[in-house]
């Protein structure tokens, strides 16, 4: 079993290194994610941009998918990093993602080495998910 630090540590470590693949040719604003499942394998991902602009997918969301295409839908801690002023917040459409695979805490990092660890649920409180669709079948 890894410990807290070298766990934290091992994202992000994958979250920087992937973050040299990312494909950024109209943002120019590279971004580099790591994950772990409860499995304890760890998947990352970069952002991968479009020239129609809106296609983009950030590199939080491929690193979830990846581990999600891998059989492993359980997940526990991400970590992020860019070269941002301030340690990288994830964008909305990315907090819904993790709430439904189950990540519960975030480590945002830039590129300075800045770390700021948050909870799924400060970022993202009154998430909506399955529970909230209880009952619309009956209703019908
Ligand atoms: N981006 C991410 O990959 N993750 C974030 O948390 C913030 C935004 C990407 C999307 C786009 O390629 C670029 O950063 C600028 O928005």
């Amino acid at each position: 079993m890894m410990g807290e630090q070298a766990l934290q540590d091992s994202l992000h470590r994958q979250a920087l290194e992937i973050r040299q693949r990312a494909y950024v040719p109209y943002s120019h604003f590279a971004v580099g994610a790591a994950v772990e499942a409860t499995s304890g394998k760890i998947f990352s991902g970069c952002n991968v941009e479009n020239a129609s602009y809106g296609l983009t997918v950030c590199a939080e969301r491929i690193a979830i998918f990846s581990a999600v295409a891998a059989g492993e839908t359980r997940l526990l801690r991400l970590a992020v990093v860019a070269d941002s002023p301030e340690p990288v917040a994830p964008c909305g459409a990315c907090r819904q993602v993790m709430a439904e695979f189950g990540v519960k805490q975030i480590f945002m990092y830039n590129t300075a080495g800045q770390c700021k660890m948050v909870e799924l649920s400060d970022l993202l409180p009154y998430a909506f998910g399955p529970q909230q669709m209880k009952g619309a079948a009956a209703s019908e």
